[in-house]
Formats: C-alpha cells, sequence, structure tokens
C-alpha cells in the first residue's frame, strides 16, 4: 500500500477531505509549519503523527526546507500532498520530491496564480472559476495540471460565497485525484 504525507499551514479542510475519503493509501504524518493550524487537531485525533517544523524558528528558507525535508524522510512517503500549505518552497526542495509532490490552488489555473485567487476572479469578472490539482514545480503554481473543477460566478457573488463554492469542489477533486494516484 503507498503511503503519504500531508502538509498543512491551517484549517485543513482539503486534509480532511482527504482523510475522510477511505483512500487506498495510509497517510503516515501531518506536518504543518505553523503551531496552531487547526488541521493538526484532527489529524490527532485520528491516530495520525502530527509534527510541527514551524518556519518561524529558521533563519531563512533553505534552514526550513532542510527541517521539513528531514521530518518527511523520515516516513518515506510516495507522495507529497500540499494542501493549504503556505509557504514557498525552494528550489531544492522541490526537486527533491519531483514526481511525487502536488498541491490544490484555488482558481482555474493558469489563471489567477498566488494568493486571494476569489477576490481576482471577482475583480477579473470571469463567468467562471474553479480549482486545480497540479505537480509542483519550482515555478509557483505553474506545474503540470492534473485536473480541474469549476463552478459558476454569481452576479452577487462576494469573495467568501465564491470561495465557498469552490472549497465544496476542492474537497472532491483532490480525493479523485489522489486515489488515482495511488491506485498507480
Ligand atoms: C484552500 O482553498 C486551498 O486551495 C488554498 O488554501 C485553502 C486551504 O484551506 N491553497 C492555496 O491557496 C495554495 N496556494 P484548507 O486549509 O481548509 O484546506
Amino acid at each position: 500500500m503507498k503511503s503519504y504525507v500531508i502538509l498543512i499551514s491551517g484549517r485543513g479542510s482539503n486534509m480532511r477531505s482527504l482523510l475522510e475519503a477511505n483512500l487506498p493509501g495510509r497517510c503516515v504524518a501531518v506536518i504543518s509549519n505553523r503551531p496552531d493550524a487547526a488541521g493538526l487537531v484532527f489529524a490527532a485525533a485520528r491516530g495520525i503523527p502530527t509534527v510541527v517544523v514551524d518556519h518561524k524558528a529558521f533563519e531563512n528558507r533553505e534552514a526550513f526546507d532542510a527541517a521539513l525535508l528531514e521530518a518527511i524522510e523520515s516516513h518515506q512517503p510516495d507522495l507529497l500532498i500540499l494542501a493549504g500549505f503556505m509557504r514557498l518552497l525552494t528550489e531544492a526542495f522541490v526537486r527533491r520530491f519531483e514526481g511525487r509532490i502536488l498541491n490544490i490552488h484555488p482558481s482555474l489555473l493558469p489563471a489567477f496564480p498566488g494568493l486571494h485567487t476569489h477576490k481576482a476572479a471577482l475583480t477579473a469578472g470571469v463567468p467562471v472559476h474553479g480549482c486545480t490539482v497540479h505537480w509542483v514545480t519550482p515555478s509557483l503554481d505553474a506545474g503540470p495540471i492534473i485536473l480541474q473543477a469549476s463552478v459558476p460566478v454569481h452576479a452577487d457573488d462576494t469573495e467568501d460565497t465564491l470561495a465557498a463554492r469552490v472549497l465544496e469542489q476542492e474537497h472532491l477533486l483532490y480525493p479523485k485525484v489522489v486515489r488515482k494516484l495511488l491506485e498507480g
């Protein structure tokens, strides 16, 4: 059975959708760069080893990534799943996991990379928005797209209503992709 590690930074609702999906693989650890990430509580309650690698404790990105790498490698995962992990990773780190590291992003990439994607979609006036699961490469939000899900944008949408509609799709899309990858 293949194994995976999930990286989070906060709420962890995508992590939760993965853990509740009865995937054909074993989640061997949930790692957060923030000690107060709510998702850690949920993972620990399910008996999954949780680890905090607090980015604030490191002098620079390289030192943080080295510590993160060590925490991950002790579990030897087949897949490394970024689920609301909000730190930029160094090129060396990403290369180490190339072909095994994936991310979910709240827009239809290549539209709206980076932060505040729902606000950007509303400002641009697009009729359709959504989410993307993609392989992670050293360029931010630019790796090969695996699968996307779209939602309509309504005339009366706010950032919050649009985010909620997209998040609902994220929770379906990520388990669907990870299941396929775990099945090989
Ligand atoms: C999700 O919408 C995810 O797509 C996004 O952060 C949110 C995390 O929510 N990720 C990014 O923006 C990555 N650049 P969650 O912690 O409840 O899964």
